[in-house]
């Protein structure tokens, strides 16, 4: 059963997020569907939310400790206290403008999984990388791995081409199959793709080889689009 999850970035209030979690929530309940369907609001978001099983609240980001002196940032100490246990790493936006290296990534990577969290790790190449080829786009990948226990059974992939995240530019099926396929040679766990899904082009993504679901931003910030979006994967 295919996963779809909708990352928030910086975007809805703590009002607005209660009414998308619970329209969703309704959704699923009212639909009887049950795909395993993933927020990642603001911390600022975050509530004690009553949803069915299979809807899940997720942390954008958070460091890699319980508490103590890392301004600006949240710990285990604040996601426990909203029963928070899955977490995204490694986005493009924390790589390339928050500038967090792949040390930090392993840091928190490890960190997380140590305690048991469903992480859904991201990886993906620029268009500078893209354009010399799949060669260097798979060998960029392969060091986005580094340090990540690919083994970990709570582990969610998502591969995101760089040049494809909110520029409504979606990679081919042919690049999406190809890039997918090796990475599926080296985990059995599941492999979102993301960049620029959008209702119009989530069935054929879906049906991609390898693709197991979808991680959107932009088109899945409007509660009926994610709603449409939730339907086409319940039948796919
Ligand atoms: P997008 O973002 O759907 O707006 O391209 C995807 C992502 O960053 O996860």
């Amino acid at each position: 059963m295919k996963i779809i999850a909708s990352n928030f970035k910086t975007n809805h209030t703590r009002k607005s997020t209660k009414e998308f979690v619970n329209a969703i929530d309704k959704f699923l309940t009212d639909n009887k569907i049950d795909n395993e369907v993933l927020i990642f609001p603001t911390a600022t978001s975050f509530d004690n939310f009553d949803t069915v099983k299979n809807l899940k609240i997720g942390a954008q980001n958070a460091y890699y400790t319980k508490n103590g002196s890392f301004t600006g940032e949240i710990g285990t100490e604040q996601l426990d206290e909203f029963a928070i246990k899955t977490i995204l790493i490694g986005h493009s936006e924390r790589r390339h403008i928050l500038g967090e290296t792949q040390k930090d990534l392993t840091l928190k990577y490890n960190y997380y999984k140590a305690l048991g969290y469903k992480i859904i790790y991201c990886v993906g190449e620029p268009l500078e990388v893209r354009e010399k080829g799949i060669t260097e786009t798979l060998g960029y990948i392969w060091e986005q791995f580094e340090g990540i226990d690919l083994s970990y059974d709570k582990l969610i992939i998502a591969y995101e081409p760089v040049w494809a995240i909110g520029t409504g530019v979606v990679a081919t099926a042919v690049e999406i199959a190809q890039v997918h396929k090796k990475i599926k040679k080296k985990i059995s766990q599941p492999l979102l793709y993301g960049g620029s899904v959008k209702p119009e082009n989530l069935e054929e993504i879906l049906e991609i080889d390898n693709v197991d679901g979808t991680l959107i931003g932009t088109t899945s910030w409007d509660v009926e689009q994610f709603k449409q979006m939730i339907e086409i994967t319940s039948k796919n």
